[in-house]
């Protein structure tokens, strides 16, 4: 049958469109799409022509801080004043034990950076019953169990020199250690070392009642520590995790 031309016209265009119809069915069927995923990209280590360094893997620019890593608060992180004079130098004697004798504490804070309460002295306790009971003793006399069975005496907490010391001084000696003494910073946090910081104030003012004008800032509004043998009944009262 003979068809005219305007028919075969239309016919042929239908069919075009029917072609094209099934092909963006079939595109869109398999997914074929450009994103972000396809754009050029380095893998981690691998080369690059561009730097320099031939080193695909950039390092971190200066001063970058992880998220929750930012350590503003001086004062509660190192114990230490905003602003420190870069000449005063901290003066210190051998005795003849050994020990390291300190003098002067340049650049110490003298003030807690956190409210001294009575849960943060409990917690102290607790941590220092834990930590330093074994050489500094139940009141910080220095003469802790193992040394009494021989290993080296640490100096008292109850002579004037560490009555007055900064309390930024207790803090730094547990995070970088001092002398013969290793850093605690692995097993206290910084606010554990405030905590136990508080608790020797409080062992301090125990041990020299008649003397309660102490720096004023210290602990000494707090209760009497309870002597350690009762140490273990109120542990884990104060501070959460550490
Ligand atoms: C293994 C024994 C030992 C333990 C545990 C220990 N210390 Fe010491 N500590 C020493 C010795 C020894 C010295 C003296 C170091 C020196 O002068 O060389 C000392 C010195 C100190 C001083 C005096 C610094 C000065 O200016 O004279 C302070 C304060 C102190 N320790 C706090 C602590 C605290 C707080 C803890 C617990 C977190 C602790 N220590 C745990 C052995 C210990």
């Amino acid at each position: 049958m003979l068809k005219n031309k305007a028919e075969t016209k239309r016919m042929n265009r239908g069919i075009k469109f029917g072609i094209l119809f099934v092909a963006i069915a079939f595109a869109s069927a398999c997914g074929v799409r450009f994103d972000m995923q396809d754009q050029p990209r380095y893998k981690a280590y691998k080369k690059s022509d561009f730097f320099a360094d031939g080193r695909a893997s950039r390092d971190l620019p200066a001063g970058t801080v992880p998220r929750g890593m930012l350590k503003e608060n001086k004062a509660f992180y190192t114990g230490k004043v905003d602003n420190p004079d870069p000449n005063a130098t901290a003066q210190s004697t051998i005795d003849a034990s050994g020990n390291t004798v300190m003098t002067t504490f340049p650049n110490m804070i003298d003030e807690f950076p956190v409210p001294v309460t009575k849960e943060l002295v409990d917690r102290g306790q607790e941590r220092y019953n834990i930590y330093c009971i074994v050489c500094h003793g139940p009141v910080g006399a220095g003469d802790g169990m193992i040394v009494r069975r021989g290993f080296v005496k640490p100096p008292t907490f109850h002579a004037d020199r560490l009555r007055n010391a900064p309390v930024g001084h207790f803090f730094d000696v547990m995070t970088n250690g001092f002398g013969r003494m290793n850093s605690y910073a692995a097993m206290l946090t910084p606010a554990d070392r405030w905590a136990v910081v508080a608790y020797i104030r409080a062992l301090q003012v125990s041990q020299d009642p008649a003397n309660l004008n102490m720096k004023a800032n210290t602990a000494t509004n707090t209760a009497a520590p309870q002597p350690a043998a009762n140490a273990n009944a109120n542990s884990n009262t104060a501070g959460g995790a550490r």
